[in-house]
């Protein structure tokens, strides 16, 4: 079986864009992967993050993926912190890496923003951290949604540099998985830019943890064109919200945009906001109340993370342990 890892951040609530780009194909591939799902605190720190918010977004990240679906006890459910083998190969990729590969970075662009000079050196190397979060376990599948490609053909370059420096096959190529309707689902406020859980305007984004009401609202008020939804994909070109609302509405359905269309072409946006919430509040109101079941007992949230931390450490150490062997290291842990 192909060993899959991803990742994501407790950065804030989940966003429907994480659930539809990520959580629900990690879902999916639980069926026939061996699966190794981590909250990425490490990641979440390359930007200032209040420490008890932090502490608390992280409880809510894993009860939100457990309500999702994710079977901790049959897959891997853990905390990048409580796992060093990942800083400890992030350190010796950051010495593998290029600067002239990270500067090609467009996520650290976005992020950094105009004012570069004082983006902490964490953000930079973040790329690195995600590579070594992957190849910590040789796992070769990676389920992310389309902003992360770069990232991972990133992973597969330093793997690549790696294996070639050292004269070894020993990090294997990665399989980004991008898949379904909505790989990128945009901002409800701005179709050109990514649906993001750290985006200032809430109206922006679905969090898995809106009520019913705030998610009619804020459907309602997502920003559309004038004219009424096309019958055909190629009429939704140039209209990137429009075009975002149904990627929404059929990866839900487990359908694709030309369906969609076949069904509701023709159909005015008030209309098909209406069915839009009522499909999206009945697949997200089930999450909210298990979400809200499960941060009634932290502890044995902690608990599931403690087990889980244990369990991928066994993966990772002696891979970790061997890639140090391999630079030149003198282990100490077996003498
Ligand atoms: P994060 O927390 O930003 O996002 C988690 C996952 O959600 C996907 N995603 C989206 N998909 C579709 N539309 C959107 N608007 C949208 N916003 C986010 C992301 O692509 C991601 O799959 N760097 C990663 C976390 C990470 C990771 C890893 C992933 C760290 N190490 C190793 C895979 C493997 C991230 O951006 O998380």
């Amino acid at each position: 079986m192909q060993r899959v890892f991803s990742g994501i951040q407790p950065s804030g609530i989940p966003t429907l864009g994480n659930y539809l780009g990520a959580i629900r194909n990690w879902i999916k591939m639980q069926d026939d992967h061996d699966c190794i799902w981590c909250v990425v605190d490490l990641h979440a720190i390359t930007v200032w993050q209040n420490p008890a918010e932090l502490r608390q977004q992280t409880l809510e990240m894993t009860a939100v993926l457990l309500a999702c679906g994710l079977d901790a006890s049959k897959h891997i459910l853990f905390l990048q912190s409580a796992v060093h083998a990942h800083a400890r190969l992030a350190w010796i990729f950051n010495c593998i890496a290029r600067l002239g590969w990270l500067n090609r970075m467009t996520q650290f662009k976005d992020k950094a923003g105009k004012d570069r000079e004082n983006a902490s050196a964490g953000l930079y190397v973040y790329p690195n951290l995600m590579a070594a979060d992957i190849h910590a376990y040789h796992a070769t599948r990676v389920p992310v949604g389309d902003d992360q490609r770069q990232h991972l053909e990133l992973a597969n370059d330093i793997a690549q540099k790696f294996n070639h420096d050292y004269g070894v096959d020993f990090f294997p190529n990665i399989e980004p998985m991008i898949l379904g309707p909505a790989a990128r689902v945009m901002s409800l406020r701005d179709g050109t830019k990514k649906m993001s859980k750290s985006d200032p305007s809430d109206q922006s984004r679905i969090n898995l943890s809106d009520d019913a009401d705030t998610i009619a609202l804020k459907i309602r008020r997502a920003k559309t064109d004038p004219e009424p939804l096309p019958s055909e994909v190629a009429g939704l070109e140039n209209r990137p919200e429009a075009r975002n609302l149904v990627g929404i509405y059929a990866a839900l359905t487990d359908t694709d945009h030309a369906a969609v269309l076949r069904d509701h072409g023709g159909a005015g946006f008030g209309t098909f906001k209406q069915v839009l919430t009522d499909l999206v509040v009945s697949k997200l109101s089930p999450i909210a109340a298990e979400t809200e079941r499960l941060l009634k007992d932290p502890d044995l949230l902690i608990q599931t993370l403690r087990i889980g931390a244990a369990r991928a450490a066994e993966i990772a150490d002696p891979i970790v342990a061997e890639t140090e062997r391999l630079v030149g290291f003198i282990g100490m842990q077996e003498r």
